[in-house]
C-alpha cells in the first residue's frame, strides 16, 4: 500500500525534511499538482495547526493556508491575538487533490490510504518539533492522527492522548464555515473553531 516512508529521512530537522519532501511518490498526489507544500513556522513550535491539504492558492504558492481558508484561520487567530510565527501550520496531505472543471480546480477529499500514505511527513515533523498540543483543523487531519472513524462534531474541543502525540485536540476546518448553510451555522462553526483553538493554544502554553 502507498506510504511516504521511503522517502521520508531519517534526519528530521525541518530543512532536511523540506529539502527531501518534492521527491516523495509515496503516493499518486504528486503527479497533477504543481507543488509539494511542506510546513510552515517556529521549530520550537508549543502548537501545530494540521490542515487537510493543499488548496488552489497553496499549491500555486507552495504555503500553506495562503488562500480563502487561510483568510479565515488569519481572522480567528487575530482575534484572539495569536500570531501565526509562533505556531507551526501544516497539512495531513501535503499535494493539493482536484478534479480539473474547465478553467476551475475543484478540491477533492484525499483518500484514507492518501492521508495514511502521507502521514510519515506529518508524524517527522511532530517528532522533531515536539510541540505540547496538536491542533488537528476538520475531518482529514483528525483522521490522520485520531483514526477513521473519529467523530468530529462530537468529538471536537477535547484534549486527547493518541500513539503520535500526547495532547492532540480537534476541531472545525475553516473552510467549513465558508461552506456553512447559512449564517447561524456560520456562526457556530465559527465559534467553535475559535474556542479550541483558544483551548489548544492555552493548553500548549
Ligand atoms: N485547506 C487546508 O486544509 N490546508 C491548506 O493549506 C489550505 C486550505
Ligand atoms: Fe508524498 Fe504526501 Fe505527496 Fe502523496 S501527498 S506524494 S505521500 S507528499
Amino acid at each position: 500500500q502507498p506510504s511516504a516512508q521511503p522517502f521520508v529521512p531519517e534526519d528530521h530537522s525541518l530543512p532536511t525534511l523540506r529539502a527531501a519532501l518534492p521527491a516523495c511518490k509515496g503516493c499518486e498526489l504528486y503527479q497533477h499538482a504543481t507543488q509539494v507544500v511542506p510546513g510552515v513556522g517556529a521549530a520550537r513550535a508549543k502548537l501545530i495547526l494540521v490542515g487537510e491539504q493543499p488548496g488552489d492558492q497553496e499549491d500555486l504558492q507552495g504555503q500553506p493556508f495562503v488562500g480563502p481558508a487561510g483568510n479565515i484561520l488569519d481572522r480567528v487567530m487575530a482575534e484572539l491575538d495569536i500570531d501565526r510565527s509562533k505556531v507551526y501550520v501544516t497539512n495531513a496531505v501535503k499535494h493539493f487533490k482536484f478534479i480539473q472543471r474547465g478553467k476551475f480546480r475543484l478540491h477533492q477529499n484525499p483518500r484514507m490510504s492518501e492521508i495514511t500514505a502521507c502521514r510519515p511527513w506529518l508524524l517527522a515533523e511532530i517528532d522533531t518539533i515536539h510541540p505540547n498540543v496538536v491542533l488537528c483543523l476538520g475531518a482529514s487531519a483528525s483522521k490522520s492522527l485520531l483514526g477513521g472513524t473519529f467523530a468530529l462534531m462530537r468529538d471536537h474541543g477535547k484534549v486527547l492522548s493518541t500513539p503520535y502525540a500526547n495532547q492532540v485536540i480537534a476541531t472545525i476546518h475553516p473552510s467549513a464555515i465558508l461552506r456553512a448553510r447559512d449564517k447561524d451555522s456560520g456562526e457556530q462553526l465559527y465559534q467553535f473553531l475559535r474556542d479550541d483553538l483558544a483551548l489548544a493554544w492555552h493548553t500548549a502554553h
